[in-house]
């Protein structure tokens, strides 16, 4: 059964060799993510995925990596941090605020990543714009999407 927890320093070695086996991921030196809300999933024993998120407004948060190891994939671990975020209040007493209160999550994702787009779609997220020329090596556009929730 995974298990959610917040990231430590000592998972860093396994997320950054998670990081280095998926190409379409955001490639960040790993100890930047403690400053950050930094989860992993353990599955089997070990880090199989991890998700770093950063608040960029009271009401607003940006997903900045959210990484599956391969051999994991498929098992429904993403969706699993996803919803953890997601069920977070923003801000402490939000969740009392609720409805009227909303927040939101944004994310940019490769245009041609259609499992992660896939994904994210499958969560309730809308594709707001479209970023060309926003990734590099290789060059590419990157799709903007938006969550809202209470
Ligand atoms: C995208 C990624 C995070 C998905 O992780 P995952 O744990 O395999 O995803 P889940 O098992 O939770 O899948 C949830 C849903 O996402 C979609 N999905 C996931 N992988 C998919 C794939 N390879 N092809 C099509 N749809 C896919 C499906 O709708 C799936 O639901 P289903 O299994 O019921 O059909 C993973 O493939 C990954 O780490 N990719 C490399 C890094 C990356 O692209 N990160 C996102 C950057 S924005």
């Amino acid at each position: 059964m995974p298990v959610i927890r917040a990231g430590h320093p000592r998972d860093l070695a396994e997320v950054a060799a998670i990081q280095a086996s998926s190409p379409e991921a955001a490639h960040w030196d790993a100890a930047d993510y403690l400053q950050y809300d930094f989860r992993v999933c353990l599955d089997q024993g070990r880090v199989a995925a991890f998700l770093v998120a950063r608040r960029v407004a009271p009401d607003e948060s940006e997903l900045l990596n959210l990484v599956v190891a391969p051999e994991f994939r498929r098992k429904g671990l993403a969706r699993a941090l996803l919803q953890e975020l997601l069920a977070a209040p923003a801000t402490p007493g939000q969740a009392e605020a609720c409805p009227t209160r909303r927040s939101s999550l944004y994310l940019e994702v490769r245009e041609s990543n259609q499992a992660a787009r896939n994904l994210y779609k499958s969560m309730g997220f809308q594709e707001v714009n479209i970023r060309q020329e926003y990734y590099q090596a290789p060059p590419e556009a990157a799709i903007v999407m938006k969550f809202h929730s209470c």
